[in-house]
């Protein structure tokens, strides 16, 4: 069977490595951005996944920027194009719509259509009136939401928890013998209508958004009555009814999904007169806490002003490259306005030369002992490996001040004596 991938982003390479590895299927992959195109042909292309590379090199899947090429003889297409926000919180569709549309123009046989992009609920059951009416082909569309987080795309992708597909009986059976190898090695295939795995996508992302605001908004209650939010997400955790994912304390949740998600998931609830309460009070949380940890820092300093701080982690998580909708960006833009002096790092030289373009006022470091060299604080942004191993001596031996906020708590109780070590929903410890 030939299968096109439309759009080659996180999901849709992740998308096509997967189909690619097992061998079965004449694979294509199709993007417009000619630039991204160029890189993945000529093998330039940074993956943050060495396994999706592998899997490129040695399948060599047909890539193309050539629309015709990609869609005409294909029976079946999976669109994951991005869907980005509005300013008003609603989903941008320009470019599903657009994938749409040249599906209908160039598909020469009937063909399943699978939506592997985040779109709001009812947007299938249109794409269905839409592809009748502009195609003599019949198609069957299929609501396969991702549930990938970046730097994990591979595994996430290839061995998912569970395979959410919403569409007729055809549609199921379909992604039923395309995903067998996944089905029998243990992953669920949860069948439903289009609209209901529509909205399982936007229900899990906010869910996942309630538990890191729950934990952040418990952290400032425990540091408020000398508790320790380490001890308590612990406890909470270890309920196989709760589970210990997405309760580690920080200044919030950022990235490309779960920010943009939650705001389209907004969005639907207020045109259905709908309201969702919890959902909307995560996003109230997550606006709150940068904030929160900043004003820790400014108390804690006496103002910000003209104080140089090590700003640790521009990536929108430890471990990657990506600063999409990254909470480092508002916390430095914060913190220059505050006039202090915003000294940024990121492990990953990407990210630091994507934050120098997005933030050209704050100053890139590129190395960590660039970055803390004369610093009066340092605060720790991502869970990342290399801010966890930051020694005393170190941060002494270079600091100018002695001061060290870590909004991660990437270290343990009394690891600092002779610095002022500042963690969130936590007692400090050591002395400036
Ligand atoms: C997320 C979802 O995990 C994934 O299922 C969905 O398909 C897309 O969105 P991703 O954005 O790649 O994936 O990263 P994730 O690891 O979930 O982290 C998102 C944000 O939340 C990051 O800013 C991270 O630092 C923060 N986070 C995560 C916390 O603050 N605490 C946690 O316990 C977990």
């Amino acid at each position: 069977m030939r299968i096109t991938i439309v759009g080659l982003g996180t999901v849709g390479l992740a998308n096509l490595a997967v189909l690619a590895a097992d061998g079965a299927h004449e694979m294509v992959g199709y993007d417009k951005d000619a630039g991204r195109l160029a890189a993945l042909m000529s093998g330039s292309y940074h993956f943050d996944e060495p396994a999706i590379k592998d899997i490129f090199a040695s399948h060599k899947p047909l890539l193309t920027a050539d629309e015709g090429l990609a869609l005409r003889e294909s029976e079946a297409f999976f669109i994951a194009v991005g869907t980005p926000s509005l300013a008003d919180g609603r989903s941008d569709l320009t470019a599903f719509e657009e994938a749409l549309a040249a599906i209908a123009r160039h598909a020469s046989k009937d063909a399943f259509v699978v939506i592997r992009s985040t779109v709001p609920v009812g947007t299938a059951e249109r794409a269905i009136s839409f592809l009748r009416g502009a195609s003599e082909r019949h198609f069957s569309v299929i609501s396969m939401p991702e549930f990938l987080a970046e730097g994990s795309s591979w595994s996430d992708e290839n061995m998912p928890a569970r395979l959410v597909v919403g569409g007729s009986e055809e549609g199921i059976a379909f992604i039923r013998m395309l995903y067998g190898r996944q089905i029998a090695a243990g992953t669920p295939l949860i069948g439903m209508s289009n609209s209901s795995a529509e909205l399982a996508k936007y229900a899990a992302n906010a869910f996942l958004a309630m538990k890191i605001s729950y934990i952040n908004e418990l952290a400032r209650f425990a540091e408020r009555k000398g508790a320790d939010i380490e001890d308590v997400a612990l406890a909470l955790g270890a309920d196989p009814r709760i589970g210990p994912a997405m309760l580690r304390p920080g200044i919030g949740f950022g990235g490309s999904c779960l920010p943009k998600d939650l705001a389209s998931f907004l969005s639907q609830a207020r045109d259905a007169r709908e309201p969702l309460l919890l959902p909307q009070a995560a996003q109230r949380i997550n606006k709150e806490q940068p904030r929160f940890f900043l004003r820790k820092m400014e108390n804690s300093l006496g103002g910000l002003a003209n104080r140089r701080i090590a700003v640790l982690g521009l990536a929108y998580k430890g471990g990657i490259d990506d600063i999409r909708d990254s909470l480092s960006l508002g916390f430095a833009s914060s913190l220059l306005r505050r006039k202090a002096e915003a000294v940024c790092y990121d492990p990953s030289p990407l990210a630091r030369a994507d934050f120098r373009k997005a933030l050209p006022k704050a100053i890139i470091a590129d190395t960590l002992n660039e970055c803390l060299a004369g610093a009066d604080a340092a605060v720790i942004l991502t869970d990342d490996h290399a801010f966890a191993n930051l020694s005393e001596e170190k941060l002494v031996s270079l600091m100018k001040g002695r001061w060290l906020f870590d909004s991660r708590n990437l270290f343990p109780k009394g690891s600092f004596v002779r610095i002022a070590y500042v963690p969130l929903g936590r007692a400090p410890s050591g002395k400036p």
